[in-house]
């Protein structure tokens, strides 16, 4: 799939917390078909101090007003200046990056997102439930104030929610969930992606009981499509970058997924 390099405009941000938020861009250029599971690379404007672009999963795309939003998690400075854009202002986007989740081994679906994780989720869901399977969210955050798009998300899929602080849903980590602790036999596939300790430990649960999983990795990312190598995991079929030959990875293949 070619990549494009696009000046878009900044349309909207919505702040759902005072740390996260969701960045709508319009692209001048008709959006190509964007897969579940692909990212983008932003180019922080007019920045002083963040120079290389910064990896986001693509959250949410509408081609009927040609608009992608990226829901990001402000860390350092680049996603701090990325939240205080103004509607109007160009960014430049690489687009669209990295592989995508391939289809399900079966009709019974879990997709785990933790946090900024739930980013390439919504989508996922989107497709999985056009393809009437029986799709199940469940999405792991701090607290109520960090679990967003519910709408959404509810529309899909069938949606659990856990957050840290017990303020909404089940109180504790995904990992604590009866879902996951109970329930896991009856899903054929799952999908994850979030912190690395929580993508480690559905990845053991799923992959101890047979269960195909595919995990997004998040890993360290400087130029996006293979350049620079500072991206690697590594598998049982040796170093891959996490750019081009990911984000997403068939969990059992990780060799740090598997100790
Ligand atoms: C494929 C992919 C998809 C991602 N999707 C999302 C998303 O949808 N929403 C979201 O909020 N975040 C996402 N991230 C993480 C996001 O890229 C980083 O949080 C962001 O680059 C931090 O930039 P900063 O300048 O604010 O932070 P910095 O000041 O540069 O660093 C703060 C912290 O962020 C982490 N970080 C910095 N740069 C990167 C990087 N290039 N890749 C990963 N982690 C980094 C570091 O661990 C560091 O501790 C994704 C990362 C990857 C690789
Ligand atoms: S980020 Fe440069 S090779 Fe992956």
């Amino acid at each position: 799939m070619a990549k494009l390099i696009e000046d878009f405009t900044v349309v909207d941000i919505n702040l759902y917390s005072d740390t996260l938020f969701s960045l709508v861009l319009k692209c001048p250029v008709p959006l190509p078909t964007i897969n579940p599971g692909q990212f983008a690379q932003v180019l922080v404007p007019n920045s002083n101090s963040v120079f290389l672009r910064r990896p986001f999963s693509i959250f949410y795309i509408n081609y009927d007003n040609n608009t992608i939003s990226f829901l990001i998690k402000e860390k350092g400075k680049g996603t701090t200046e990325l939240k205080n854009l103004k509607p109007n202002q160009i960014i430049n986007v690489i687009f669209p990056l990295g592989n995508s989740f391939s289809e399900p081994k079966g009709d019974n679906v879990l997709l785990v997102g933790g946090g900024v994780g739930i980013a390439p989720m919504l989508m996922l869901a989107k497709k999985l439930h056009e393809q009437n399977r029986n799709v199940d969210v469940l999405y792991g955050a701090v607290n109520s104030s960090e679990i967003v798009e519910k709408y959404f998300l509810s529309k899909y899929s069938k949606l659990h929610v856990c957050t840290d602080d017990g303020s909404e849903g089940f109180k504790g980590f995904v990992t604590e969930n009866p879902i996951l602790k109970q329930n896991i036999d009856k899903y054929d596939s799952i999908y994850v992606c979030g912190p690395d300790i929580m993508m480690k430990k559905v990845a053991k649960i799923a992959l101890d009981k047979n269960i195909h999983c595919q995990v997004s990795l998040e890993n360290t990312m400087a130029c996006g499509f293979g350049a620079c190598l500072c991206c690697v995991a590594e598998t049982v079929n040796g170093n891959k970058n996490t750019c081009t030959d990911g984000p997403v990875f068939d969990a059992s293949i990780l060799t740090n997924f598997n100790k």
